[in-house]
């Protein structure tokens, strides 16, 4: 083909007057008759190319006859525009086409390629390829493209071993649920794809490689969310001899790197620590959201002796009252919308949710009448008052006022308008317990994974108070997601079975699982830390998109499954027999009806434009 001479997005009025060869998608023709317009696209924008009469009549009829997306060359003259389009990068010129050559003709598309369209999930994912036709969805995907770029070179430029792990691994019951890929050499066995390259990355400083990273592509069965996927890429690194200021020094220069590469921003280092504890009292979560205040308080001291019967008994049996003040939040909420909120914090088990609005130096609201002159000067003391607030008020265990007060205060801070737009803020969460109690398998699991080191006074803990035990873990927090995690381990094999003894593992089960790691531990194992970064969510917070299906080019949908080509799906009864695998009967008609509609929906949905004669 000849060559592109120019992307149609770039042709501004540097170009004025040259010759172009283009190629792209037609968005639209505009026929007036003796004039034709073209919008032409491709990954770097729009371009208007125009048709006139004077061309010919051949040429005319070519433009005619285009349709949308059709895939076209043009080949013309870049000239200035009688009516300038101040919103588009193209828009002082447009280019008047001497040729126009139809390399592929395109059906009517099931949406708009463009912005902004309200297109349904399962349409989108179907036709993804469409999908990522439209700018904001191109944008994201070159932006994930930068920081990967940025990433290399910047491992590169501080020493680090690119190093690639197995994909094909063993299970291992710590953590979220694995995928399972069934062996046909040992019918009944399976490998495990990794839910992180952890233990690889750990053995190859006991390998001596010193410094490693890796572009990790990781995979975890659990419930989906806007913010994960099944199968994601971590930024993960490893390191020896260093310590946590170290690792988050490197992450630092990384994070640098790409906020300068990718989005122009200059992060300011080193960013801001605080320990587990303070974001746990003074944002109720472990990845706070630091880009407004509205902190939470406790107002225990306030209450003690309250006459509301809420908020003195749940202090008397070891509760909190806490409560958060939201600026503009007496003429924003109404009861209604009060309700609303108390009806959904139940869903972290708060029985009930108190308030007061401040106007006028008057508390007024269905607590209000509690209120001693005390607790009112105590309350205008403690938020720093002025008029105009909604103080919400959770009298509960220390668990639930952190959750529903999260919560709270991440809605009504949207609802209030108060968070930034366009800006990036980093928080390192250090200090964090070894140990979290698992509502759900109703057992302690390890905070960050069973690797972590506790901190010194932590491994005398090990064998008496594991619980209180303290980890050299640290979370890096972005805009209130959790960007990345990371940890000392711990790199002598008595702390390690320790650690697993406290963890509930028996000495048999440990050795099946990790023996191979207990002995390498006892091989000359350097001290080592790491840490891994979620490719995905970094890109989607960048991107700032809500959903991290919008930085990945194919992703699943929420309920796990692919529904272009249809992943997962029935796979033929021989597969199944070379690897000694029979579907449940109870599974078995539906997995015939799937396959059988699979073929049907395939023939209704892509076939009724097939040239194909049977
Ligand atoms: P962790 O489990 O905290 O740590 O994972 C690190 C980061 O990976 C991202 N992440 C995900 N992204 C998208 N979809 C998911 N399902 C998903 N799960 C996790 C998050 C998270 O912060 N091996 C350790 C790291 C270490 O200690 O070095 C680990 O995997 O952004
Ligand atoms: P009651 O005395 O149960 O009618 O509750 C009076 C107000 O206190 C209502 O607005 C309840 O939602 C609120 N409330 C009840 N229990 C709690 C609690 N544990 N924490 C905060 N507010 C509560």
């Amino acid at each position: 083909m000849e060559k592109r001479t120019n992307y149609c997005g770039n042709i501004t009025a540097d170009y004025l007057g040259q010759e172009v060869n283009l190629y792209g998608w037609v968005q639209r023709v505009r026929n007036l008759g003796n004039l034709i317009f073209i919008d032409l696209r491709d990954r770097e924008g729009i371009v208007q190319v125009v048709i006139n009469h004077d061309s010919g009549k051949e040429l005319m009829a070519t433009a005619e006859a285009l349709g949308n997306e059709y895939v076209i060359q043009v080949k013309g003259q870049v000239v200035k525009r009688s009516s300038v389009n101040p919103d588009m990068k193209t828009g002082e010129v447009e280019v008047e086409a001497s040729e126009v050559v139809v390399l592929n003709k395109a059906q009517v598309p099931p949406f708009e390629i463009k912005d902004n369209v309200e297109v349904g999930e399962q349409t989108r994912l179907k036709y993804r390829y469409l999908d990522l036709r439209r700018p904001s969805l191109q944008n994201a995907i070159i932006l994930r493209a930068k920081i990967l770029q940025a990433t290399h070179e910047y491992f590169d430029q501080n020493g680090f071993i690119n190093i690639e792990t197995p994909v094909l691994g063993k299970s291992s019951p710590e953590g979220a649920r694995d995928y399972l890929v069934p062996s046909r050499i040992y019918p009944g066995s399976f490998y495990a794809l990794p839910q992180s390259p952890q233990l690889f990355k750990q053995l190859l400083m006991g390998a001596g490689f010193d410094k490693y990273y890796q572009l990790a592509r990781c995979f975890r069965d659990e419930d989906l969310r806007g913010d994960r996927q099944p199968e994601f890429t971590q930024i993960d690194l490893e390191t020896s001899f260093t310590d946590e200021q170290q690792v988050q020094d490197y992450t630092e220069g990384l994070l640098k790197k790409i906020m300068k590469d990718v989005m122009g921003i200059d992060l300011k280092t080193p960013i801001d620590r605080i320990t587990w504890q303070e974001a746990m009292d003074n944002y109720g979560t472990d990845k706070p959201d630091i880009r407004f205040g509205m902190l939470i308080h406790d107002l225990s001291p306030i209450f003690k002796k309250s006459d509301f019967k809420v908020f003195a008994s749940a202090i008397e049996n070891g509760g909190f009252v806490k409560g958060i003040a939201v600026k503009n939040g007496a003429k924003t909420y109404s009861r209604k919308q009060i309700e609303k909120k108390q009806e959904y914090i139940e869903r972290f088990h708060a029985k009930g949710l108190a308030w007061v609005k401040f106007e006028d130096g008057e508390f007024t609201g269905p607590v209000s009448r509690f209120l001693t002159a005390e607790n009112q000067s105590a309350l205008i003391e403690e938020f720093a008052l002025t008029g105009g607030e909604l103080l919400l008020f959770v009298a509960d265990k220390w668990k639930v006022c952190c959750d529903s007060l999260d919560h709270l205060r991440r809605e009504c801070a949207k609802e209030t308008g108060i968070i930034p737009k366009h800006q990036f803020d980093f928080v390192w969460v250090v200090d964090w317990p070894l140990f979290e109690y698992d509502e759900g398998l109703g057992r302690w699991i390890a905070a960050h994974h069973p690797f972590t080191m506790p901190d010194d006074e932590g491994i005398k803990l090990l064998e008496t108070d594991p619980h209180k035990a303290h980890a050299r873990s640290y979370d890096i927090v972005m805009n209130g997601d959790e960007l990345g995690g990371g940890s000392i381990r711990i790199h002598k094999r008595s702390i390690q079975e320790k650690m697993l003894k406290a963890l509930g593992f028996s000495k048999k089960r440990a050795y099946e699982q990790f023996g191979y790691l207990l002995e390498a531990l006892d091989m000359g194992f350097p001290p080592h830390a790491g840490l891994a970064i979620g490719l995905d969510r970094f890109a989607m917070l960048l991107a700032e998109k809500d959903n991290i299906r919008d930085v990945l080019a194919f992703p699943k949908n929420a309920n796990a499954s692919e529904p272009m080509m249809h992943a997962p799906a029935p796979v033929a009864e021989q597969q199944l027999t070379d690897l000694g695998i029979e579907v449940e009967e109870q599974y078995q008609e539906d997995v015939a009806k799937i396959d059988q509609s699979l073929q049907e929906q395939a023939m209704k949905d892509y076939a009724v434009h097939s040239t194909w004669e049977e």
